[in-house]
């Protein structure tokens, strides 16, 4: 798409699935690939077990949000007295490092009592994906923690669109179909999955075969010796791969058909 009609409004993407299948991977190629279109990214690592910060290698330690707790108590308020609206824009900026002209933002362990607890830094974490505004031209690209049960309807309120990462393996794909069911129950409507780690027309064909219908796979990702031995030092390579620019430029369309109607 030419630079004058890419449509610039912000992006919220969040990338879920089951352990290990590559979302922290897909996370760091769409955050680098945004940013070399000229985003303003924000990488958030919403996972409790944080790597997105050295895959994108940035190897210093971070403190993740969820241990400001006086942050977050002023913020969120305190147990039984909580805001359930919390001021967040100001929060990236403070917190965030900056690496590789992306901002990483590392959240730390939304913890405690599931998707119904109203403690406050549940409430303070939430309200960050949802209500951090974004300017036109502005990215953010959640890695979100594996599984289903964190995925809450704050979570999905937050998002523009959900990247759902799966493999040529079954429990990938059973994973991918309770997290769809989850997404549509909450109302998500931009739900996509991507396949990784292929190997041969055979996986791609599984991989089809195997999603529920009503989720599209809008990419897929060959198995990588280069990715895969990335794993030595926990850091990605710079690889150019013209799928993460396909998702990115199918995500820039889906929205700003959005916009127009
Ligand atoms: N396309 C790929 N080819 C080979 N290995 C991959 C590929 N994508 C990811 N990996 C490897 O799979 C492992 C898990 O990836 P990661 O992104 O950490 O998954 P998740 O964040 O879903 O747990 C890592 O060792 C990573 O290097
Ligand atoms: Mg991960």
């Amino acid at each position: 798409m030419p630079e004058a009609d890419r449509p610039r409004r912000g992006l919220k993407v969040a990338i879920a699935g089951k352990g290990g299948v590559g979302k922290t991977t897909l996370a760091a190629l769409l955050a680098r690939t945004a940013a070399a279109r000229g985003y303003r990214v924000l990488a958030v690592d919403a996972d409790p077990n944080p790597t997105l910060a050295p895959t994108l290698g940035y190897t210093a330690p971070i403190r993740p949000l969820a241990e400001e707790e006086d942050l977050i108590y002023q913020r969120a308020g305190k147990e039984g007295l909580i805001k359930l609206n919390p001021t967040v824009d100001d929060i990236p900026d403070r917190f965030a490092v900056e690496h590789g002209g992306i901002r990483i933002l590392v959240l730390g362990g939304i913890r405690g009592g599931g998707s119904g607890c109203a403690c406050p830094a549940n409430s303070f974490l939430r309200a960050l994906l949802r209500h951090l505004v974004l300017r036109p031209g502005e990215t953010v690209i959640v890695d979100l923690e594996a599984g289903v049960e964190h995925l809450g309807r704050a979570t999905a309120q937050g998002v523009d669109a959900l990247l759902v990462v799966v493999e040529p393996d079954v429990r990938t794909l059973e994973t991918a179909a309770r997290i769809q069911a989850l997404a549509r129950e909450i109302g998500l409507t931009r739900v996509y999955a991507v396949g990784n780690k292929l190997e041969g027309k055979l996986d791609e064909d599984f991989i089809r075969s195997s999603l529920p219908n009503d989720l599209p796979l809008i990419a897929t990702f060959p198995f990588s010796q280069e990715i895969r031995r990335a794993a030595w030092t926990g850091r990605l390579p710079e690889v150019s791969l013209p799928q993460v620019e396909e998702i990115l430029t199918q995500l820039e369309v889906s929205l700003s058909r959005q916009e127009i109607r």
